[in-house]
């Protein structure tokens, strides 16, 4: 039976691909030092209902450790934590604005620990490995529809710089060990459980209260944001991909491939909570880019990936959860 490592399996996008792994019959050990970004109960929370499920185990500790790292790749006996197969790397401190207050800490989790974790798994065979890198690494100078063939070479941000020297150390990998690695390029990913930093969840939540939202811009800025759904499909297919045999690196964008502006976002957030927006409007923040939009042919071709959540659809279900978890707005 297959068994995936999940680095930061309390996060978001974690405790999906936790979930997501487990439904295809999977051992999955997932590891997260619960960092203290956003809230641990939210966390925590995120994987409540996984520690039940017989193939599941969740290691606390941090990905700059190597000893907890190599403990979390051995595994205990024959049960869930026997032989890691496939490594798939979400641990990060996430988003773009508060790196440019901390570039330490993001270098030290994203670049360090990505580097802590390469040599753990090189040191224990375990050659697979998906990265979950980030559109930010194209910048504001790449043309649009931004491609993976591009230089990629001008972030704007900490956090942009970081993923793409993971990127690159990643690279390294298949180069001197033989890895077969996909690093997947996220864009702007949303829906239930969405870490509450970003712009979908935060309005909602502030729209929620009565309270006034801040657009950044004249919110003609532009997004491809990306249902969660449709990220586990192209990320199980990486997994698939990355079982394959030859060494090889490779990336991908995985984004629906479609624009969103951010007057429009707002509009349909409000609309699906039925609640009349206050907008104060500031001037764009440094390290945001302008427009972000994945071609996703490479990932179409090479994983079959064929993303299908249309914002509308994927706005009025994230209202819902959004609704059913915090209560609707009075
Ligand atoms: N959500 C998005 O829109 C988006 C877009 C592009 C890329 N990404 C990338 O996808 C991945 C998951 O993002 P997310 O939105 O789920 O973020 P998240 O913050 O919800 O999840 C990241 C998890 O990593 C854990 N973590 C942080 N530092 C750690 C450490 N040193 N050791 C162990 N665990 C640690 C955190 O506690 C958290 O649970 C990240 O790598 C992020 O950079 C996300």
């Amino acid at each position: 039976m297959m068994h995936v490592l999940i680095t930061g399996a309390a996060g978001f996008i974690g405790s999906h691909a936790c979930r997501a792994c487990l439904g295809r019959g999977w051992r999955v050990t997932g590891i997260d030092n619960f960092d203290p970004f956003y809230d641990r109960a939210i966390k925590e929370q995120a994987i409540a209902g996984l520690h039940e499920e017989s193939g599941f185990r969740f290691v606390e500790g941090d990905i700059r450790d190597g000893t907890a790292v190599c403990g979390a790749l051995e595994g205990t006996g024959t049960g869930a934590g026997a032989g890691v197969d496939v490594v798939l790397h979400l641990a990060a401190r996430a988003g773009v604005r508060p790196s440019i207050e901390d570039p330490d800490g993001y270098v030290s989790v994203n670049v360090c620990g990505t580097a802590t974790l390469l040599e753990s798994c090189n040191k224990a065979g375990v050659k697979r490995f998906v990265f979950g890198s980030s559109s930010s690494v194209y910048g504001d100078s790449t043309p649009v529809p931004f491609s993976e063939d591009a230089e990629a070479m001008d972030p704007i941000s900490p956090y942009a710089a970081t993923k793409r020297a993971a990127e690159l150390h990643c690279k390294v990998y298949t180069h001197l060990h033989d890895f077969r690695i996909a690093a997947l390029r996220f864009f702007t990913v949303y829906g239930p459980r969405q870490r509450p930093d970003l712009a979908i969840h935060k309005f909602a939540r502030l729209m929620s209260t009565g309270a006034p939202i801040v657009q950044f811009g004249d919110g003609s800025s532009e997004r491809d944001y990306t249902h969660i759904e449709d990220i586990l499909q192209g990320t199980l297919a990486a997994i698939d991909w990355v079982m394959e045999d030859a060494p090889a690196f490779e990336l991908f964008n995985l984004g629906e491939s479609k624009t969103v502006r951010l007057s429009y976002l707002i509009e349909l957030i409000a609309g699906a909570l039925r609640v009349e927006p206050k907008v104060e409007i500031r001037p764009a923040a440094p390290g945001d880019v302008r427009r972000t939009c994945a071609d996703i042919t490479k990932a179409r071709r090479v994983l079959g990936y064929d993303p299908s959540m249309s914002i509308e659809e994927g706005i009025r279900r994230f209202v819902t959860w959004y609704n059913a978890t915090y209560g609707c707005p009075a």
